[in-house]
């Protein structure tokens, strides 16, 4: 069932709404391009936050690669389809969701708001677009404050294997308890990888104490606290340091599936073999993703591993994000075979430049370029965005 209080397009309408506030004089309060969008955002985020957020892995290639690997393809338009009506509905894990957008799980949400509640506005957010939300484990409100805020629209919880296995079973139940549709599990993550940026200021805000609440209102996490220095913050982030990454093997996996009988989705599956092993041991959902670019540098572009890694699905949801700035961006991972597209720091700007409603301007924006891109060229069903309406752009002499 579709949610009917929250918009089901069609999308494009966003545009009439600027142009007709215009006409009493009134501007976009926020920015309409990703240039802009990104170079308010840093003005907007304390520096430490900016650098965290906008860097990546190694020399950023690979970060700059997802973005640039959408500019190698090209839709080719179709005329007199009629397509006045589209349809971006899309089915994923037995619900039908509006659009076929998702906000990618960020781990400083919490501080990206001045109030420092960046969870919550973007769950609010979620609840005013019926974007879906995956929370991250790192958060700065626990993960039952946040699906609170939630509404209606489903979100999913993210989780970061701890290698403590109480504490992994009690963050899912926790999850399944506060009414999370689907658990996600990043597998690129157990490790940080090496980046600059960070590195030059020494920051990594968790170990700052920054973004743990899901940790430390949780009782296996308590437990592992030194007794007497429970609510001593050194105590908690280097407690948090000592659990938190799990190098997992596949022999982990039938335990990760016993965990919970929400759907499953593994986060930073790249490579058919590992798509297919993942489907023989159960899992729900494949979720294609080189994490934007901030784990391992010179990598290839997410973008270009999609094709094999939806082939090797076999038909299982595969969601994809890293990369993805603009509508025609969300157009083109769609063709090339995802199921649902993520957006990571597009909106995390959104909600520096202004909660809850530079979120959902980031999306609605998103939706409404999209939504005309399909009208105007001629795709009105997401089912006519296949990777036979692609051609390769000629590259630059
Ligand atoms: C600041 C930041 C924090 C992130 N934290 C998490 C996280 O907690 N869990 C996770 O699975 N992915 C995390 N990611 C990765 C995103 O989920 C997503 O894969 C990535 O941002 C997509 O690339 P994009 O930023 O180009 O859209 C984070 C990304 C950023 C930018």
């Amino acid at each position: 069932m579709t949610n009917p209080a929250v918009p089901q397009g069609p999308f494009g309408d966003y545009q009439n709404e600027i142009y007709l506030h215009g006409l009493s004089g009134a501007l976009p309060r926020y920015p309409m391009t990703f240039a802009e969008l990104e170079e308010r955002a840093q003005h907007a985020m304390p520096p430490s936050v900016w650098s965290y957020v906008a860097g990546g892995a190694g020399d950023e290639r690979t970060q700059r690669a997802n973005r640039e690997a959408f500019a190698g393809w090209g839709l080719l338009p179709r005329m007199l389809v009629g397509a006045d009506e589209r349809d971006l509905t899309v089915e994923l894990f037995g619900r039908t969701l509006p659009s076929p957008l998702f906000l990618a799980p960020v781990g400083v949400l919490g501080i990206c708001t001045p109030d420092g509640h960046g969870d919550l506005a973007t769950a609010r957010a979620a609840a005013r677009t019926g974007v879906p939300m995956i929370a991250s484990t790192l958060s700065a409100d626990p993960m039952e404050t946040v699906a609170a805020e939630l509404g209606t629209t489903p979100g999913f919880f993210q989780l970061y294997t701890p290698t403590d296995r109480a504490l992994a079973e009690s963050l899912v139940h926790r999850a399944e308890k506060a009414g999370y549709a689907g658990i996600v599990i990043t597998l690129d993550t157990w490790v940080a990888g090496w980046r600059p940026r960070d590195l030059a200021t020494a920051n990594f805000p968790q170990l700052r104490g920054h973004c743990l609440a899901n940790y430390t209102c949780d009782p296996a996490f308590r437990a592992l606290l030194a007794p007497g220095r429970r609510d001593d913050p050194n105590e908690t982030a280097l407690t948090w340091a000592r659990v938190f990454g799990n190098p997992l093997t596949w022999d982990d996996l039938p335990w990760l599936r016993s965990l919970t009988t929400l759907p499953l989705i593994l986060k930073g599956l790249c490579h058919p073999e590992d798509v297919r092993r993942a489907k023989d041991l159960g899992v729900d959902g494949v979720y294609c993703s080189n994490h934007g670019g901030r784990q391992a540098n010179g990598g290839l572009p997410a973008l270009d591993v999609l094709p094999e890694a939806v082939e090797a699905a076999e038909g299982l949801p595969v969601l994809f994000d890293s990369g993805v700035c603009s509508g025609a961006d969300v157009v083109k991972a769609l063709a090339l075979g995802a199921t649902a597209v993520g957006i990571g720091r597009p909106y995390t700007y959104g909600l520096a430049l202004g909660g809850a409603d530079g979120v959902v301007h980031v999306l609605r924006s998103l939706l409404a370029e999209a939504d005309l891109i399909m009208a105007v060229d001629g795709y009105p069903r997401l089912a006519d965005l296949t990777p036979g309406a692609l051609r390769r752009v000629r590259p630059a002499p």
